[in-house]
């Protein structure tokens, strides 16, 4: 379901939202940290296999990873489960129609043959599956406020017991 304004495109509003939230930037650290106390930090984020999935520049390998292996609430990954009764076929009206949408506009199929079909089952809990939760970026994370899909993870100065205690199984 797409949401889109009269007087504009199709989708034309949320794609600009999206070209500007891809500028975005977090602000560097507010706390200097010294490069060797960084490349420590580095070591032990490698040794403790953490960079398996928090991988590449931007610290996520982009995967739905199973509830049962994150380990984290499992409430929230089976939540879509009943979509796979009315989920169809994707379609997308082109991006020069316009809104109102007017009778007989042309309709494109989304291709998705390219796509990881355990992925989808994973984002979904489709079939037997348990779902899954999407491997978040850790860059910026020392400006947001609380962890994990729920939250369930504040910051302070019990930030690392309270993530041991939420996430018992989150570490390889
Ligand atoms: C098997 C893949 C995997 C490995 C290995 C892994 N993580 Fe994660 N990580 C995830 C997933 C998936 C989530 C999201 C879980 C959720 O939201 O419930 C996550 C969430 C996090 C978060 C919360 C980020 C936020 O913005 O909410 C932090 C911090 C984190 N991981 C750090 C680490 C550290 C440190 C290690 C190594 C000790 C590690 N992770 C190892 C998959 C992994």
């Amino acid at each position: 379901m797409i949401v889109s304004e009269p007087g504009y495109r199709f989708n034309e509003q949320n794609n600009a939202v999206a070209a500007w939230q891809n500028t975005l930037n977090p602000p560097p650290p507010n706390e200097r940290i010294s490069e060797e106390r960084a490349a420590r930090g580095r070591e032990v984020f490698v040794r403790a296999g953490c960079i398996r999935c928090h991988a590449g520049a931007y610290l996520t390998n982009n995967r739905v990873i199973a509830a049962d292996v994150v380990g984290t609430e499992p409430s929230r990954a089976k939540a879509l489960k009943k979509t796979e009764k009315v989920f169809g076929e994707p379609v997308l009206y082109a991006p020069d129609t316009p809104v109102p949408i007017p009778k007989g506009a042309k309709v494109l199929k989304v291709p998705t043959d390219q796509l990881d079909r355990e992925q989808i089952r994973l984002s979904f809990a489709h079939g037997d599956s348990p779902g899954g939760y999407k491997v978040p970026s850790l860059i910026g994370l020392a400006w947001s406020t609380s962890y994990l899909h729920d939250g369930g993870v504040a910051v302070g100065p019990k930030v690392s017991s309270g993530f041991r205690a939420r996430s018992k199984r989150h570490r390889p």
